[in-house]
């Protein structure tokens, strides 16, 4: 499934943008002009992600402090699962998010 999230320029760098795929949250960053996305869900306790801190190429989760990686998903405790990852994908300068 492919969802339209808006247009490159709606979405500076730094920027975090919620979304639905189906009944999935999905948080859509622009962390140092590249464009990722994960369920915006913490695997620790189901806080969103959203509004996390972004730094060194992951987002810190505000309840505890868990930090996911961004190109990966990898997590740090005291979460320890993975969060899932979304395919982000450039069409001119519509960005679009698809399940991978
Ligand atoms: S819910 Fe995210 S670190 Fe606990």
């Amino acid at each position: 499934m492919r969802l339209f999230v808006c247009k490159t320029t709606e979405l500076l760098e730094g920027a975090q943008k919620a979304v639905r795929i189906g009944r999935q949250s999905v948080l859509v960053i622009n962390y140092q002009g590249q464009f990722y996305a994960l369920r915006n869900l913490c695997t620790h306790d189901s806080y969103a992600l959203e509004g996390g801190k972004l730094e060194n190429g992951k987002i810190t989760c505000e309840a505890h402090g868990a930090t996911f990686n961004l190109e990966t998903g990898a997590a740090t405790m005291p979460a320890v699962k993975a969060v899932r990852l979304y395919k982000t994908v450039l069409e001119g300068d519509d960005l679009y998010v698809e399940e991978l």
